[in-house]
């Protein structure tokens, strides 16, 4: 590499030989959209301005021992008041579009009924920027395409105090009357939405070991005062797929006809390869594959939980009516995966001797190498190893086994750890490393058919990193989290080469 460290410690793209591994726009089809990829709690900040009510997630981090440093999201990156420079940025990388997330309680700060108009006001902002944004000196002028997601874990506290949040079936209409007051005010500029980010770890983060907001679990699973971990994963994860069929439905009748946009929902999904070739261990892997996306994935493409959760949670397991099937069932235009990493799965035997729990009910074990030889590479977060072969696995799992829907890798990336002196934040070779591989594997999963029609990394700046709080960096762009100086690291220069438009 030859580099030219710029006296300020910055790149710029002509300072680098940057290797895109031969991928290019020409790599992909003529559409295929790239952008980065934020949630409201990890960038916005301005928690407790413009008449924000608080989420699960602010009273859970003030909480003594919850956070490293007693980090919160109260400043964040300040997007809220950095939209434009956010935007700008993206718009130089060279990406087509945002994920970003709807915050319900800036909108309702109790949850329902008042509206605060001063957050309405904010995301109209945030979208306007977008769209405005045209991209200089090119015949594109169609801004930075806004890919909203309307709930990243942060369910309005109000809610949480009024009737336990997810866990009662009242959140339902409640959830839908948020949603619907979104589309009615931001779907004449937006066109795509999705319901949730990740139900999954908010199902088994916040309910089987508490290690997320709400931080319900029973023992040994986890340190919580109240729970049970073998039946309230369970229960949330069916309520979120009520919400989000509920809302879906809402969508279709209302809107979708009018301001012609699409909806679906963002399943993360870890990869995971049997062991060895034991039946046992094929067994096992297939049984994760089903606890984990295919407890979401499977009421909506199929109308019921995957067979292995029906026969080994028995009754545990709610049962969807009749009447919930037929609006469960086909509930997506489109399947956000979330894809970072994969492991080994072992078989090992149920264990009869703890109460049951969620993670108990996999009864997998999993292993991080082989004959010695780990999975992959590390990187700072403890469950990410570096696995391009995962993401191709994946996306042709989905592929197969669901239809070929039309898909979106909406999160994909790596972190470096929260102490890295800003020299080496930037220089982030194994970041580059990770995402040209990763997107390799993308592309040959397209070029097999599969139905993907965009790509998004996570995350376009350093941010909040939930129980990580700042300890941990995602970012394509580092943040200094004093001064909240944007710097873009050698991997958003990278991006910016590979998506260069040619004409
Ligand atoms: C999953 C989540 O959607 C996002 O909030 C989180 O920061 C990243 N993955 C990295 O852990």
């Amino acid at each position: 590499l030859n580099l030219l460290v710029l006296a300020h410690g910055q790149f710029s793209q002509e300072s680098m030989e940057l290797d895109t591994g031969g991928l290019s726009r020409d790599s992909f089809p003529k559409d295929f959209i790239y952008g980065t990829a934020t949630s409201a709690y990890q960038v916005e900040g301005a928690a407790h301005q413009d008449g924000r009510g608080e989420s699960i997630w602010d009273v859970f981090v003030k909480q003594p021992g919850i956070e490293p440093n007693n980090a919160s999201g109260e400043v964040a990156v300040d997007q809220y008041h950095r939209y434009k420079e956010d935007i700008d940025l993206m718009a130089k990388l060279n990406f087509d579009a945002y994920r970003f997330s709807i915050s319900w309680s800036r909108i309702f700060p109790t949850g329902t009924a008042k509206v605060n108009w001063k957050g309405v006001a904010y995301y109209n902002r945030l979208i306007d920027y977008m769209l405005k944004k045209g991209k200089p000196f090119c015949c594109f002028l169609s801004g930075i395409t806004p890919y909203a997601n309307l709930n990243h874990y942060d369910l309005p506290q109000a809610l949480q105090e009024r009737y336990n949040g997810w866990l009662s079936r009242k959140v339902v209409e409640d959830y839908a009357d948020f949603a619907d007051f979104c589309f009615k005010m931001y779907g004449d500029r937006v066109k795509n939405w999705f319901t949730f980010n990740e139900p999954k770890v908010v199902a088994s983060l916040g309910y089987d070991n508490g290690y997320f907001a709400p931080s319900r679990c029973s023992k040994p699973y986890g340190n919580c005062t109240a729970g049970n971990s073998g039946t309230e994963p369970y229960i949330v994860a069916h309520n979120l797929i009520l919400c989000h069929a509920s809302t879906v439905q809402r969508y279709r009748e209302k809107y979708q006809e009018t301001q012609k946009g699409r909806i679906g929902i963002l399943l993360d999904f870890t990869w995971y390869e049997p062991l060895t070739g034991e039946k046992s261990d094929e067994y096992a892997a297939q049984r994760a594959r089903d606890f984990h996306l295919g407890w979401f994935l499977h009421p909506i493409v199929y109308g019921e939980y995957p067979k292995n959760m029906q026969k080994i949670v028995k009754d545990r397991l709610p049962k969807f009516t009749k009447e919930e099937i037929k609006i469960v069932q086909g509930s997506a235009d489109m399947v956000g995966i979330n894809q970072y990493t994969a492991y080994y799965m072992q078989h090992v035997a149920v264990n009869e001797s703890v109460p049951p729990s969620y993670q108990n009910d996999w009864h997998v074990g999993y292993v991080y190498a082989k004959n010695g030889v780990p999975i992959g590479p590390k990187a700072h977060s403890d469950w990410l190893y570096d696995v391009p072969w995962g993401l191709y696995k994946a996306i042709m799992y989905v592929k197969e086994r669901y239809g070929n829907p039309t898909m979106i890798l909406a999160e994909n990336g790596m972190d470096q750890s929260g102490d890295v002196t800003i020299p080496d934040a930037l220089k982030d070779t194994q970041r580059i490393n990770y995402y040209r591989a990763y997107i390799q594997q993308l592309k040959k999963t397209i070029d097999e058919g599969a139905n993907v029609i965009g790509y998004f990394a996570w995350s376009l700046l350093d941010n909040f990193e939930w129980r990580l709080g700042y300890t941990s960096r995602f970012g394509i762009t580092f943040v200094d989290f004093k001064t909240l100086e944007r710097t873009p690291k050698m991997s958003a220069y990278w991006f910016q080469k590979m998506l260069e438009k040619k004409n």
